[in-house]
């Protein structure tokens, strides 16, 4: 599949700018198997790159100048080097806009670029296309001028022009999108950014995506009010709890006794934060243990609070975890990802994986009269240089 995406974006580059590209960068999209929401509260999770990528195209432009294609949207810019300045339609060119802007502002020397990208990872479904965007070029322009950024610091420098963007995430995606292994979960841990690759195997059991094909148009104001209220909860578990510096110090008791000094929102946030952190700990064991159904059912756990405490969820996404509660072929589901719509992701058992997609289909149809996709999941590499 990832041959035809790199064939098509290979022969657009050369249609349009007369000349074999330099340099071929194939950047993923990420999966996460368990610890939403907690990247960005010093917490573990559990995420793997997946096998869906952008393709991009570059040479040197050898002038400031900068000619950016989107062969998707049959789109393009222009931008000067010194000129990264936002705009509010053309959304996906503020990923570019402020990667520039980092490299820049990090005082790295560089020149413009010709590229080309194309992409098969599905758009607004939580797959974190745009750290894929943020990343890949990194790694371009990193490979292109000889900047010497080590791939860590590639996530780093994405995760902060994502923020330029205007999302305060978390590590998660960036990380996912540069480390990732064939077939190894990471598990990150956020507060110090070191990691472990864990062995993907899921035994009898498949990982497939549902994409509920909702999008949420509020996504980014929900997420940063989310982020608002943990940053809210926490002073408050400090002061009662002074050697307390995060999330990760305090356990659900404490939260527990606050619950009367906190706004009821902020408080259900802590006490989600606190479980979803032990969560992807014990998560993590039954993996390596091959307890599979132990792991599917804290995806549920991890569902249930997503949907109730952290209120990220949506009544289509409810309904795909609670008809997957009910399937004898399912043993866990979740929302997976920011939320408020995109992909639950599901173990479902190997062998019904065709009839669970057919069921899920017709029945979600009844339900909403939408469309649900389905994926597939390979756990790929992280962003790297395609060699022809
Ligand atoms: C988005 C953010 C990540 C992470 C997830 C939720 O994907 O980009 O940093 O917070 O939501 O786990």
């Amino acid at each position: 599949m990832n041959d035809i995406l790199i064939n098509k974006t290979n022969a657009f580059f050369q249609k349009a700018f007369h000349a074999v590209p330099e340099k071929i960068v194939l950047s993923p999209g990420r999966i996460n198997i368990i610890g939403e929401h907690i990247d960005y509260n010093d917490g573990y999770v559990l995420p793997a790159a997946i096998d869906k990528i952008i393709c991009f195209a570059f040479e040197k432009s050898n002038s400031n100048k900068s000619r950016i294609i989107a062969i998707d949207l049959d789109e393009e810019f222009e931008i000067d080097l010194d000129d990264a300045v936002q705009l509010n339609d053309r959304v996906w060119t503020n990923y570019i806009r402020g990667v520039i802007h980092q490299l820049k502002s990090n005082g790295f020397k560089f020149q413009g670029v010709n590229c080309v990208f194309s992409s098969n990872i599905p758009l607004g479904s939580g797959l974190s296309s745009s750290a894929a965007l943020e990343c890949g070029f990194l790694f371009g322009l990193n490979e292109l001028f000889n900047l010497d950024i080590k791939p860590v610091d590639i996530g780093l420098l994405g995760q902060k022009a994502e923020h330029w963007v205007g999302i305060n995430c978390g590590i998660m995606d960036q990380f996912s999108s540069v480390m990732g292994l064939e077939n190894k979960v990471m598990k990150i841990d956020c507060r110090t950014l070191d990691f472990e690759y864990h062995d993907a195997n899921f035994n009898d059991y498949s990982l497939i995506l549902f994409d509920s094909n909702v999008k949420h148009s509020l996504f980014t104001s929900a997420y940063n009010k989310r982020r608002e209220e943990c940053e809210e909860g926490l002073a408050i578990i400090k002061k009662h709890f002074p050697e307390t510096n995060s999330f990760r110090d305090c356990n659900v008791q404490q939260v527990l006794g606050l619950q009367n000094l906190m706004p009821e929102a902020v408080f259900k946030r802590c006490r989600f934060v606190v479980n979803e952190m032990s969560r992807v700990i014990q998560a993590c064991e039954a993996l390596d243990n091959g307890d599979i159904e132990l792991l599917g059912q804290l995806m549920f756990e991890t569902h249930e609070g997503l949907s109730k405490d952290y209120e990220v969820s949506c009544a289509e996404l409810d309904l795909l975890v609670d008809l997957a509660k009910k399937e004898q072929y399912i043993i866990g589901s979740r929302l997976m990802g920011g939320g408020f719509g995109g992909c639950t992701i599901n173990l479902v058992k190997k062998g019904h994986e065709e009839e669970m997609k057919s069921k899920f289909r017709a029945l979600y149809f009844d339900a909403f009269g939408i469309e649900l996709k389905s994926y597939d999941v390979k756990i790929g590499n992280g962003t790297s240089l395609y060699i022809q």
